[in-house]
């Protein structure tokens, strides 16, 4: 049984995950975290009311003897702080949550490397999602002008998406930086363009009602070509986050995407 914390139970992805880890078979839920909860135990919620989780509201009160994966779906903010502490106390860290910087993930993979501790960074635990990044890499070698669309429900903090930015990065290994559209282009409404990354727009649309969506157009002379994707449930991710939480302890460095676990 792989004992695991999940940081951000409160949230609509915390919440998912936890019903999938009590509901498999080699997992045991150990602690949940979220410092905007009120209980102290996950008991004290009605669908949970037959456990015996402890529900913690500050790190330095998490029993961190008893946890192996600390699944984290919380908030751009808390995220860097949160799997720093997981690291340093030999905890594998399978994080969904996102807005995490380039520096940031560097120095968070020195110090799992400093402590020999593997975990996960996945901007998308969607299959759907992971096969559209590669995909997109394949098309970009012969379609190299492309744009990104993202679309998320309005209660996204974080934008683009990072699926969206991941996407964009693993597009521009093989493509070289370039202007796209008119040079003499202007933008009559500041932003219409979109975000801009190594010359491809990014595009993040924010509706209420919609979960995550994404989509890669390229264009090429008298011929385009569009990969979508759509995430319509959350229960989507986690089939994802049950693959990293098993593969997990086998690691021993912190690696950024779930293709590297595939
Ligand atoms: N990787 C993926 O496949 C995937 C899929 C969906 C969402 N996400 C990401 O997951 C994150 C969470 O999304 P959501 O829709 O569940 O958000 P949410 O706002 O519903 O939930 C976030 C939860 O985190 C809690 N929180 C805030 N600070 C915290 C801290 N320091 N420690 C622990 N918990 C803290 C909040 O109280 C809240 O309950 C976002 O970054 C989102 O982009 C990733």
């Amino acid at each position: 049984m792989v004992k695991i914390l999940v940081a951000g139970f409160k949230g609509r992805m915390g919440h998912t995950t936890v019903e999938m880890v009590l509901n498999h078979p080699g997992f045991e839920l150990v602690g949940v975290y979220d410092p905007h909860s009120i209980e102290k135990n996950l008991n004290e919620i009605n669908e949970f009311s037959e456990l015996d989780v402890p529900a913690y509201h500050q790190l330095s009160d998490i029993a961190t003897g008893k946890v192996e994966v600390w699944i984290d779906f919380t908030s751009p903010k808390a995220v860097f702080e949160n799997v720093k502490f997981a690291l340093e106390h030999h905890i594998s860290p399978v994080v969904g949550t996102t807005g995490l910087k380039d520096e940031q993930v560097a120095q968070l993979q020195r110090i799992a490397k400093k402590n020999q501790v593997g975990g996960l960074i996945a901007p998308n635990f969607g299959i759907s999602a992971v096969l559209l990044m590669q995909f997109a890499k394949q098309a970009a070698k012969y379609l190299p002008d492309v744009e990104i669309i993202e679309m998320h429900h309005d209660k996204k903090l974080d934008a683009p998406s990072g699926t969206a930015l991941n996407t964009a990065k693993m597009i521009a290994e093989i493509r070289s930086e370039h202007y796209q559209g008119n040079p003499d282009e202007t933008e009559v409404l500041p932003g219409a363009r979109g975000a801009n990354f190594q010359g491809m727009r990014i595009h993040s649309v924010r509706l209420p009602g919609y979960v995550a969506h994404e989509q890669v157009l390229f264009g090429g002379p008298g011929e385009a070509l569009t990969i979508r994707q759509d995430s319509f449930d959350r229960s989507s991710f986690m089939s994802g986050v049950a693959v990293a939480v098993s593969k997990i302890g086998k690691q021993h460095e912190l690696l950024v995407g779930l293709e590297n676990l595939l």
